[in-house]
């Protein structure tokens, strides 16, 4: 394979979604093969349980290696491997050329508008969720209808412990890029894609000052804004989420699936929407990781996380990988920028 056609195909996995548009990778091509290596460090210090996130991200973008290969008359062979620096070795062979979501890559993105109400057809949701076992361990589980609000009410339970929490709130505002142009050289999330416009920008303005967050609590504004983000999420057509086993490597196919479902949206003109906090702070505490939550905090997260994989019916033993809402929604006020790859070239 020539090199045009391997920058090609690394540049697609570059435009994969991430934990605040961290791009936790790196890549090292080795003659015909691409090395794809993760960066935990990278992503989220707080949410990140067990590089878990950075899995996910990384997994969404195999996925996209693999589509834009087919969409080139390539199938990627993947030998994926969470204890090693390289996460997976990527070869691959001649197949049949296959351009069903390759040019949806480019158009996927997280819209966090509130989306217009309606239900998906049978046809919709089989289409969707076509792939699920291609994915290794990996089941869909969604709520729609009226299950659609209790789960958002747990999901919306983000926004209060963003500020009510110290950690959280300051992994948050360092996250937040307020200008357009600081995306080009730095991760976070611009504060146009979090749907914020006046009067809403200027109160997240404000936000950002703990002792604000702390005095918008006392006085109630953070419960109802918690109350506005129900609304909102409960606003999709279904809450889907990607159960798993309890290991690294499901994570890397949850990503995989993730990006799946998310471009067979983009092609049928839905949006989604991810919400990872809840159940990966839920995962933080069952594993022990409390330094950083009070004791109501911890009892919160359990209680949420039970509630939450009630919500979804999660067998004993298994886990939410992430959870995400979709639907049909007007175009998002941005999109996020892609900062370029950065990759090794050597012969072998
Ligand atoms: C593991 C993971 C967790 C994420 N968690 C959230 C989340 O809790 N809330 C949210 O709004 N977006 C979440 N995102 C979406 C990212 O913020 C988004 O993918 C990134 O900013 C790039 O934007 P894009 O999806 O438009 O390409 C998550 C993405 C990944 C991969």
């Amino acid at each position: 394979m020539n090199k045009e056609l391997l920058q090609k195909i690394i540049e697609a996995g570059n435009i994969a979604p991430s934990g605040g548009n961290s791009q936790p990778w790196k890549f090292h091509v080795r003659g015909d093969e691409i090395d794809v290596i993760a960066l935990p460090e990278k992503d989220h210090a707080v949410l990140n349980v067990k590089n878990r996130g950075t899995y996910i991200a990384n997994g969404a973008l195999l996925e996209n290696i693999s589509i834009m290969a087919k969409s080139l008359g390539y199938r990627a062979n993947f030998q994926i491997s969470t204890d090693e620096e390289v996460l997976a070795k990527v070869s691959f062979s001649d197949s049949v050329k296959d351009n069903e979501l390759a040019p949806y890559l480019e158009s996927r993105h997280s819209n966090r508008k509130p989306y217009i109400k309606e239900t998906l057809s049978k046809e919709q949701k089989e289409y969707l969720f076509a792939r699920e076992e291609d994915y290794e361990n990996c089941t869909i589980a969604i709520v729609e209808g009226e299950s659609i609000e209790p789960a958002a009410k747990i999901l919306s339970y983000d926004i209060s412990l963003n500020m009510q929490n110290k950690c959280l709130h300051k992994m948050l505002f360092e996250e937040v890029l307020w200008k357009e142009e600081d995306q080009k050289d730095k991760p976070g999330l611009y504060v146009k894609t979090m749907e914020t416009e006046p009067p809403k920008s200027y109160m997240f303005r404000l936000l950002k000052n703990w002792n604000v967050a702390k005095f918008f609590t006392k006085i109630g504004l953070i419960e109802k804004i918690q109350s506005e983000n129900t609304k909102t999420t409960s606003s999709a057509a279904l809450i889907g989420a990607i159960i798993v086993s309890d290991n690294n490597q499901d994570f890397v196919s949850a990503g995989r699936f993730l990006e799946n479902i998310w471009l067979r949206a983009t092609k049928l003109g839905l949006s989604m929407h991810l919400s990872a906090a809840v159940s990966f702070l839920g995962q933080q505490v069952e594993a022990g990781e409390e330094s950083c939550f009070s004791k109501t905090e911890v009892d919160l997260l359990k209680k949420l996380n039970v509630q939450l994989k009630s919500s979804f019916k999660v067998p004993e033993g298994k886990l939410i990988s992430i959870a995400f809402r979709l639907g049909r929604g007007e175009d998002p006020l941005a999109t996020s920028y892609k900062r370029s790859p950065e990759i090794e070239w050597s012969k072998s």
